[in-house]
């Protein structure tokens, strides 16, 4: 393991008063084969298997979407217990930072520079994820916290509160990371001219900083409006009504254009019947927006998601699939059409499903990187009785699944 790794999760483990876990021998072993599929499947430890994959794909990653085991202690398919003695400040916690450290350091060198890691958690974990997220990543590289409706009426186990929601937290390995954005939605545009359709969010008059009359003197002139709301710059006839950029206080600011602009643009200007003027915002084809913090819609929710796992595998098989919508959506605005996307707690593989979902969409060629562990599924458990061995035969299936209904899907399968 190279030396630089092994000291970042020595330090930060000491750092956080945790103990750092490490790769074993057995990660040392060869190198992982290149495949150039729309998806490759790596079964096994993550940990072992993340180490394997810095050989080739070292900085080259574009997006690190994960799912971890959120630490709920409930019996699921997989092992979502981890419970320590309480020796560092974080409690029982702690195990579950032992867990996670490694591999997230590990994620940080896959990715590109410009690259974005988004985790999924929940209110259990997520104080201690981004404790685990500033030191690795750096407080500086924080993107935001998005909360998720889950769900419509909650969790009834809690006493005062039935949580609905969820978090994906985004990180840039650098300050360069960029989000790209969600597509605009076209219902918002309701107003339409010559020039296309447009909606009125924003105001002619400056605001905050430098905004006032003084700042700008030559930005503080009359404007002309009729009821009709065409706005211009010199009086037309006496119906047309004078608008000054006078905000509520009645403090004199400014315009943002000066005259000689708004008079060569003043089409792009549209007056209120109370004469606050506007500069109309026109859609235009594929307008992406920045994200907002808050993601409510139907296709969020986690009863979607159970829907869409009874109709790949017959039953509910899995306890935890993330619904493909806020795969799709996730994968949409954090990366780019030709991007490289890993999950290494695969799971059922929803985001191979949602990636090609969106590649078919928008003739994309995003690849993925999935990483599910072999671990044995117990006797008692639904899907051993329905004939899945491990769990990695799980993801597996999902992946023959998106090539029956869309036969140019190529996927590979990597045994650890
Ligand atoms: C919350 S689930 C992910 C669900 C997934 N997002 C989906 O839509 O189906 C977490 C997954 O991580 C896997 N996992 C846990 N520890 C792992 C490890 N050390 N190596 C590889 N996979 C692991 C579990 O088996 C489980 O499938």
């Amino acid at each position: 393991m190279p030396n630089y790794i092994l000291n970042e999760i020595r330090q930060l483990a000491t750092l956080l008063n945790i103990q750092g876990v490490f790769p074993t021998e057995k990660s040392k072993t060869a190198s992982k084969p290149i495949k150039n599929d729309d998806c490759q499947l790596y079964c096994g430890d993550n940990l072992i298997l993340l180490y394997q994959l810095l050989d080739t794909y070292e900085s080259k990653i574009d997006l690190c979407y994960i799912d971890p085991p959120y630490n709920t202690k409930n019996k699921f398919i997989y092992n979502d217990s981890r419970t320590s003695k309480k020796t560092s400040c974080f409690g029982t916690h702690s195990s579950w930072m032992e867990f996670m450290l490694p591999r997230l350091i590990l994620a940080k060198q896959l990715l590109k520079d410009i690259g974005i890691i988004a985790v999924s958690i929940d209110d259990y974990e997520q104080p201690y994820l981004r404790i685990l997220l500033d030191n690795i990543f750096g407080e500086e590289n924080f993107i935001g916290n998005l909360v998720v409706s889950r769900s419509k009426n909650g969790k009834g186990g809690k006493k005062n509160i039935a949580v609905n929601h969820e978090y994906v937290i985004l990180y840039g390995k650098t300050n360069s990371a960029n989000i790209s954005g969600h597509l605009d939605d076209t219902s918002t545009y309701t107003k339409e001219d010559q020039h296309g359709i447009y909606k009125i969010d924003g105001l002619f008059r400056k605001k905050g900083d430098a905004s006032k009359k003084e700042d700008r003197p030559n930005m503080y002139y009359p404007l002309y409006y009729d009821q009709n709301g065409a706005v211009y710059t010199e009086q037309q006839n006496h119906h047309c009504k004078i608008a000054l950029p006078v905000d509520s206080h009645g403090i004199d600011r400014r315009w943002l254009w000066g005259k000689d602009k708004a008079s060569k643009d003043s089409w792009k200007l549209f007056a209120s019947e109370n004469g606050t003027i506007y500069v109309k915002n026109y859609y235009s084809h594929n307008k992406k927006i920045k994200i907002r913090s808050l993601w409510d819609d139907n296709r969020y929710l986690t009863e979607r998601a159970t829907k869409e796992i009874k109709t790949i595998f017959g039953e509910k098989i899995f306890e935890t699939p993330k619904p493909l919508g806020l795969l799709e959506d996730l994968i949409y605005s954090l990366s780019e059409k030709d991007s490289l996307i890993i999950d290494f707690f695969a799971g059922t593989g929803t985001t191979a499903h949602a990636t090609n979902n969106l590649n078919q969409l928008d003739n994309g060629h995003r690849k993925t990187i999935l990483i599910e562990q072999n671990e044995k599924i117990s006797n008692e458990h639904l899907a051993k009785k329905m004939g899945f061995n491990y769990i990695a035969d799980i993801t597996k299936k999902r992946l023959s699944y998106i090539k029956s209904i869309n036969p140019t899907f190529s996927y590979s399968i990597i045994e650890q």
